[in-house]
């Protein structure tokens, strides 16, 4: 990952020059004295290329002359649709292209601060790479690009509207690592210890075992914990931010799963495609990412991280089908299926959290169904919700952040399809609607608290590139839920 660098405006006579260009724009800054020392090469050539500046498009001049190794043309669209967005996306789209520079620097000087830090921001996501087990790597085939500077027409506010962004970058970074790691690293005790090195952010972190958790009677989580040797883990991660006369009102809550590999349990899963499991700890990995984008870029709000982190094996000590477990609400669940165990995870979890917390909302993620996937492919997120107002805030922030979400129904023909023969609720139902009766089956643990739930299995691990997200682990919820706080919570 490149370190950003700010700089006054001034033709680069060496490496790599991005230019962001919009549609019916004249050559200007940087980009006529680009265009002049090159003898009008990089006119000649975008000319060429059909280079209009549409939004998405891009176009690589190498050696053009005047010093400089290439010339990446990003097309910004029309002025008038221009956003944050659509400016990072050219920024994602502008690092892609300069993988083999070791150094770059962006012609930001004719983009007003707020949308030169995000080109570079932009750029940044997309340049994230998990490299920890590569050891046999050759050299041409790594990324090289370690600098980016930034031209800027005012670096002071550049600077300054960059340093909540680098806050968030490093946030989804931090969850990006944890659920590309295989589950024979993060194990739940492991992902609770690397929840407590962000003390140095100002987080209160703490971390309950299993003896805690029996005392909390947390016999959902501890009965899809009992089949693995790795001990579970809750974690809590609280972020004291907002300012007095409301530095004492009630946290905002977010809630993830944390299932650190999910074989199934018993009702084990098939062997093809087993391994993406190692994912299912996607939305406790989300809540860490923004607990610490949160507290790095001192928001002024209160918020709490809940993490349910378990492991959900099958062995002699498993639990079975036909198992009957005491949640802490004190409703009992008949497990029918101990692969639907997310929500066993979460039922603990949230009831816990509101019970502790009394907060203004809570928000869970999780990798919780097949289903979604069904529904929404890999595009958006299912959102549930029992508040509208909330639901509506999340799916502005969707937008604006292009982490979509897409609401989905709930209700009481759903909820009643969960009725058990000798418990309080059966933790599956048949396959038809099975997103929405797995988010009932959560409503159940929530209290009447506002509560939206993601359901993440299909955004949360990408097998393709995107504009500001390579493949793998995309960390997706940082970045809305960053969003939703900012603009809705923050005075
Ligand atoms: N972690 C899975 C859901 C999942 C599937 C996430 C694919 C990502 C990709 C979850 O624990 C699960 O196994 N759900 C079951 C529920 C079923 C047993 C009711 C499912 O979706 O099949
Ligand atoms: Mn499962
Ligand atoms: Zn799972």
């Amino acid at each position: 990952m490149p370190e950003i660098i700010f700089a006054d405006p001034a033709l680069p006579t060496s490496g790599a020059l991005v230019l962001p260009i919009g549609e019916e724009e004249t050559p200007s800054g940087i980009w006529q004295q680009a265009d002049e020392a090159t003898a009008g090469a990089i006119g000649r050539a975008l000319a060429v290329a059909e280079f209009t500046g549409k939004k998405g498009q891009s176009t690589t001049i190498l050696a053009p002359g005047a010093g400089l190794s290439r010339v990446v043309a990003v097309g910004l669209g029309k002025a008038a649709e221009r956003s944050r967005l659509s400016v990072e996306e050219a920024g994602g789209a502008a690092c892609s292209l300069l993988a083999r520079e070791p150094a770059a620097a962006i012609a930001a000087d004719r983009l007003e601060p707020a949308l030169a830090a995000a080109i570079a921001h932009g750029a940044m996501l997309r340049s994230y790479r998990f490299d920890r087990y590569r050891t046999q790597e050759k050299p041409e085939e790594t990324p090289r690009l370690a600098q980016l500077t930034v031209l800027a027409s005012d670096i002071v506010a550049t600077r300054t509207a960059y340093a909540p962004m680098r806050a968030l970058s490093e946030g989804a970074f931090l969850t990006r690592d944890l659920v590309s790691e295989p589950a024979n690293v993060l194990t739940p005790a492991e992902f609770a210890e690397r929840c407590r090195a962000l003390a140095r952010f100002g987080l209160t972190i703490e971390v309950f075992g299993p003896e805690e958790m029996r005392t909390l009677g947390f016999g959902a989580l501890l009965g899809v914990a009992q089949g693995s040797v790795n001990e579970p883990r809750m974690v809590v991660l609280q972020w004291r931010g907002a300012p007095s006369p409301r530095s004492d009102e009630k946290p905002l809550a977010f809630i993830g799963k944390g299932v650190t590999f999910d074989t199934g349990g018993i009702s084990i899963k098939p062997a093809a495609g087993m391994e993406d499991m190692k994912w299912d700890m996607a939305g406790a990995g989300t809540v860490t990412g923004l607990m610490s984008t949160l507290a790095a870029r001192q928001a002024p709000v209160n918020a709490v991280g809940l993490l349910g982190l378990v492991e959900n094996m099958p062995s002699g000590s498993a639990q079975r089908p036909g198992d009957v477990v005491k949640t802490a609400s004190g409703q009992t669940v008949e497990v029918l299926n101990t692969d639907a165990e997310g929500r066993l995870v979460l039922a603990d979890v949230l009831w816990y959290c509101q019970n502790r917390f009394d907060p203004r909302f809570m928000i869970d993620l999780a990798t919780l169904t097949g289903a979604i996937i069904v529904s929404l492919g890999h595009e958006q997120a299912g959102l549930f919700s029992n508040d509208d107002a909330l639901a509506e805030k999340l799916l502005k922030a969707g937008e604006a952040t292009g982490e979509r979400v897409w609401r989905m129904p709930l209700g009481e023909s759903y909820d009643k399809q969960l009725k058990s023969d000798i418990a309080d609720m059966k933790n599956i139902t048949g396959r038809p609607g099975s997103s929405i009766t797995a988010a009932q089956f959560l409503q159940r643990f929530v209290n009447g608290k506002a509560w939206a739930h993601l359901d993440i299995a299909g955004v949360a691990w990408a097998t393709k590139e995107s504009s500001l997200v390579p493949k793998g682990a995309t960390a997706f919820g940082v970045r809305l839920l960053d969003r939703l706080v900012a603009e809705n919570y923050e005075n």
